[in-house]
């Protein structure tokens, strides 16, 4: 059984920007990872404002790093929609109508994924459900999708019980300290998404947006009044040139899990790799790593209660 490896990338921004050298040093940095990713997330921003042939080229991108990393299962390679992915006539948002390019390219828009054999569970949120245009830089993922994924996991709870679990959306779930912005702008509904997924016994978030990295843990109690720590990796642009003054480089993550190697744990490494000198390079030297306890592991000792061999994958929100 292997673990998992995801190449975690964001805001390509294809349509706008680009630079055709950054996109060779990132082939490049593929050809030398020491790691084979068996897991794509691209965590929005295909575009810049969600036109077809921005789309049309972020579809052969992605379709030809999976082909290079023999990624052959198309539900490996998890999106969810940016901000830019929307095409907007007027102020007003509907979200259904706005999405229409992206999902006319077979980007999905929630993702509700679980692979056992390397015991991973993926939900991908659409973090644009907002009514105005003008509140699209904070983002939102609203009640419905949380009430889906509660529903999803507790539905599979025994299933999915060791198993590392991934929330995917675009916004900021927390504040990021590099960014020097008076008005910085997290999910409005930030605060429910953290709870629901501590609650729900999540892992990691993984998330893009302001093109600048940061790695963080937050702690909510959880329902269960017992510590659940969850891993917050953003990530910076990947490809594009539209980089803020606190992180002007490119950026893209690669992230193990390596669920069996602790009882009780998961150990997980985050290497960060950026082009400052001109070539995409690891970060540090060697990767973040964090030592999360698992609640399942715990709950299963006091329990005894056996995982059931039954999947349901529900439907999108
Ligand atoms: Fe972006
Ligand atoms: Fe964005």
């Amino acid at each position: 059984m292997g673990f998992p490896v995801i190449l975690h990338i964001s805001d390509l921004h294809f349509g706008v920007d680009n630079d055709t050298t950054v996109l060779d040093r990132f082939i490049h940095a593929m050809d030398n990872l020491e790691v084979v990713p068996n897991f794509i997330v691209a965590s929005g921003d295909f575009s810049y404002s969600g036109e077809r042939s921005s789309f049309r080229k972020a579809r052969r991108f992605l379709r030809a790093l999976r082909e290079r990393f023999n990624i052959n299962d198309p539900r490996r390679m998890i999106t969810v929609p940016g901000n830019h992915d929307m095409a907007f006539p007027s102020r007003f948002i509907n979200v259904q109508h706005s999405l229409r390019n992206y999902r006319r390219f077979g980007f999905r828009e929630s993702t509700y994924e679980f692979f056992p054999e390397e015991r991973i569970v993926f939900v991908g949120f659409n973090s644009n459900v907002l009514r105005f245009k003008s509140f699209l830089v904070g983002g939102k993922v609203g009640e419905r999708q949380l009430e889906h994924a509660k529903k999803h996991i507790t539905t599979n709870d025994l299933l999915f019980a060791d198993s590392f679990k991934v929330a995917i959306l675009h916004h900021h779930p927390i504040p990021i300290p590099l960014v020097n912005h008076n008005n910085f702008d997290v999910l409005r509904d930030a605060g429910r998404l953290l709870q629901a997924l501590t609650d729900l016994n999540f892992d990691m978030i993984l998330h893009g947006h302001q093109h600048v990295p940061n790695l963080a843990t937050v702690k909510y109690l959880s329902k269960y009044r017992l510590e659940n720590e969850i891993l917050v990796n953003s990530a910076g642009t990947c490809l594009c040139r539209r980089r803020l003054d606190d992180f002007p480089y490119n950026h893209f993550s690669v992230i193990e899990a390596h669920t069996e190697q602790i009882p009780g744990s998961v150990k997980v490494n985050v290497s960060w790799w950026w082009n400052r000198n001109t070539n995409f390079e690891p970060y540090h030297v060697e990767p973040f790593s964090y030592t999360l306890r698992r609640l399942e592991e715990r709950l299963e000792e006091s329990t005894g209660i056996a995982p059931v061999p039954e999947y349901s994958a529900g439907g999108g929100a």
